[in-house]
């Protein structure tokens, strides 16, 4: 099993505060008060980037004030987009200290502490009252949760009744066998990914119902295309997942392209009712 300093150097890839200090401040961010659309080309930390939250936002259930937690919120950038978005107030957990401290930074220069609020918090156990979110979501997290039973069943128990869970995953494809290193893991040691199958008879064992998936592999597709082929041009963005990811972000993207195209893993959301 993978202990928690390689989880968080897996995660952060080395000295990430530098490396954001130094993008801002190429691409004239720093110092200045910040709009959350200025972060969205580094703080959406996952393939098609701002474009698959606005998609997962769509489908949503959102009302005004109410309460939302995001499960493996990352930077945060997710959850400031969907507070400015529904007017509603998000709680994120990450179990990446560095994201937290981030992303917390993040939502004071855009001005955004009073409606999200970020903290240190493993899915696994979630530090909330039963029934505390009047709706919850998980973009890209799920691929890394060895024990999926226990995910859903702590989203489930923190959740109101009649609300909604929402989430993002690249789920196992019927030829299996995914090409690595991945956006999510860089063996197979850290990446448990489900057939749609499963994970939906594993929610509907849970309790979950009223359970609606699209799959997402063409948009993924063309989205993994487009920042594949932005990161070749001479004058590829100063600002772009690249600056979170590292290194070998485009050959951890090429991969994941590969293995939706070969059909061993296949991208979808899902959201359903409790
Ligand atoms: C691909 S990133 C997605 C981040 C964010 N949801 C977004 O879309 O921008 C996956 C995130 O899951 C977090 N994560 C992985 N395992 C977790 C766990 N057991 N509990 C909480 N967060 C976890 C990682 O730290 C990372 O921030």
């Amino acid at each position: 099993m993978i202990n928690r300093s390689d989880l968080e150097n897996f995660w952060t890839r080395g000295d990430i505060h530098t490396r954001i200090h130094k993008a801002m401040s190429e691409a004239g961010l720093n110092n200045k008060k910040l709009e959350i659309e200025d972060l969205f080309p580094i703080d959406q930390y996952h393939a098609r980037g701002i474009a698959a939250t606005v998609d997962l936002g769509k489908r949503m259930p959102i009302s005004e004030n109410q309460r939302i937690i995001d499960i493996g919120c990352g930077l945060g950038g997710p959850a400031r987009y969907f507070a400015k978005q529904f007017k509603c107030l998000i709680t994120g957990i990450d179990i990446t200290p560095s994201f937290i401290e981030i992303g917390n930074k993040f939502n004071n220069l855009t001005s955004m502490s009073k409606k999200v609020s970020l903290q240190i918090g493993n899915s696994e156990t979630l530090n909330f009252e039963d029934e505390a979110f009047d709706g919850g979501y998980s973009q890209h997290v799920t691929m890394n949760i060895k024990n999926r039973k226990d995910f859903f069943l702590e989203a489930y128990r923190v959740l109101k009744k009649g609300t909604f869970f929402a989430f993002s995953e690249h789920g196992l494809g019927p030829k299996g066998n995914p090409i690595f290193p991945l956006p999510w893991a860089d063996t197979s040691e850290m990446s448990f990914l489900l057939s749609p199958e499963s994970t939906i008879s594993l929610l509907k064992e849970i309790g979950f119902y009223d359970i609606q998936i699209i799959e997402t592999s063409e948009k993924y597709i063309s989205g993994y295309e487009k920042m594949i082929d932005n990161k070749s041009k001479k004058d590829k963005p100063i600002l772009g997942i690249h600056v979170i990811g590292g290194a070998t972000m485009k050959e951890r993207s090429i991969n994941s392209m590969k293995s939706i195209k070969e059909k061993r893993t296949l991208p979808f959301e899902i959201v359903c009712k409790k």
